[in-house]
C-alpha cells in the first residue's frame, strides 16, 4: 500500500467503531443474510462456480461461509481488520490491499465485493478504479456480485434503535446528512452501552444509482444482469441493492 492509503486507512480506523473493534462488528452482523442472498445469486447465474475472491472482506464473516463451498481469497484495505482475520479465522486467505489498486495475480469465477464495501470508494476515477480491479481479476463469463447504497438515506430526526453485541446491548442514536452533491450519506452514531460505555463514529458512504452502476460496469467490461433490492424483489426500493454483472471482456475501444 502507498503512504497515502495507509494514512487513509489509518483515518477510516479513527472514525469508525467496527474497525476499531472487529469482534464488535462481527458480533452485529451475526445474524445478516447477506451470504444467503449471495449465495442464491452465484448458485442462480453462475452455479459451476469454484473460485472467488471479495473485495473489502473485513473480518472475513461472510468469506469464511463463502470459503465451505468455493477456493476463496479476500482483500480489505484496514490492517487491523486483516490481522484479526489471521487470527479469528486462520484459515481463510485474507490480505491487505486497496480495491482500487490491488493485483492478485489471479483471476477466479466469482468476485464479489458486499457489505456496502464500494461505497467507501468516494470519488467517481476511483470508482472507475475499483472496477477496473474488478475486470483484472475477472476471466470471460466471471460473475460480479455487489451489495450497495443505491438511494439517500434521509431522516430529520435522529433514529434509535437497541443493538445485541458481545459486550451486552446498547442504545444507538443515528443522525443521517445526505449530501446530493457529493452522493454521499453521512451516518453519525452515539453508542451507548448499558455497562454506560459509550463510543461515537462516523460512517460516509457514496451512494450510486443503479444507472450509475451499469455505466462503471459497462466501462470496465462487464454487463449488469440483474439489479436487485435487499429483499430480492426485482423493483427497487432502496437504500441497498444487489447489483450482477458478467464480465465480457473489454472491445479494443474499451
Ligand atoms: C462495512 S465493511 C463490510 C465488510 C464485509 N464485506 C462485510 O460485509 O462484513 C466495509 C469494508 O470495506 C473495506 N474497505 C473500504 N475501502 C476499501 C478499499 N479501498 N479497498 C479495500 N477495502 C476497503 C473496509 O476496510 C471495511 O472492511
Amino acid at each position: 500500500m502507498s503512504s497515502l492509503d495507509i494514512v487513509e486507512a489509518e483515518h477510516l480506523q479513527a472514525s469508525n467503531l467496527f474497525y476499531r473493534n472487529p469482534a464488535l462488528y462481527d458480533s452485529v452482523q451475526a445474524d445478516s443474510d447477506t451470504v444467503t442472498v449471495c449465495r442464491s445469486l452465484i448458485d442462480r447465474h453462475c452455479p459451476e462456480a469454484r473460485t472467488l475472491l471479495d473485495f473489502g472482506c473485513g473480518t472475513g464473516r461472510d468469506l469464511a461461509q463463502l470459503a465451505q463451498h468455493f477456493d476463496c481469497v479476500g482483500v480489505d484495505l484496514q490492517p487491523g481488520l486483516v490481522h484479526y482475520v489471521h487470527r479469528v479465522r486462520p484459515r481463510l486467505d485474507v490480505r491487505i490491499g486497496d480495491m482500487r489498486t490491488v493485483r492478485l495475480g489471479r483471476t477466479a469465477e466469482v468476485l464479489v465485493c458486499l457489505g456496502n464495501s464500494l461505497a467507501y470508494v468516494h470519488d467517481n476515477q476511483d470508482i472507475q478504479s475499483a472496477f477496473r480491479t474488478f475486470a483484472a481479476h475477472a476471466r470471460p463469463e466471471s460473475l460480479l456480485v455487489l451489495c450497495s447504497p443505491v438511494a439517500a438515506i434521509e431522516h430529520s430526526a435522529p433514529q434509535q434503535a437497541r443493538v445485541e453485541t458481545h459486550l451486552g446491548t446498547a442504545t444507538v442514536t443515528i443522525h443521517y446528512e445526505w449530501d446530493l452533491r457529493t452522493q454521499i450519506n453521512t451516518m453519525r452514531r452515539h453508542w451507548v452501552f448499558d455497562s454506560g460505555e459509550e463510543a461515537r463514529d462516523v460512517i460516509r458512504r457514496r451512494v450510486l444509482g443503479p444507472r450509475e452502476l451499469e455505466l462503471y460496469a459497462a466501462l470496465a467490461g462487464f454487463d449488469i444482469v440483474e439489479i436487485i433490492s435487499e429483499s430480492g424483489a426485482t423493483r427497487l426500493t432502496g437504500p441497498e441493492a444487489y447489483t450482477v454483472a458478467r464480465y465480457r471482456a473489454l472491445s479494443c475501444l474499451g
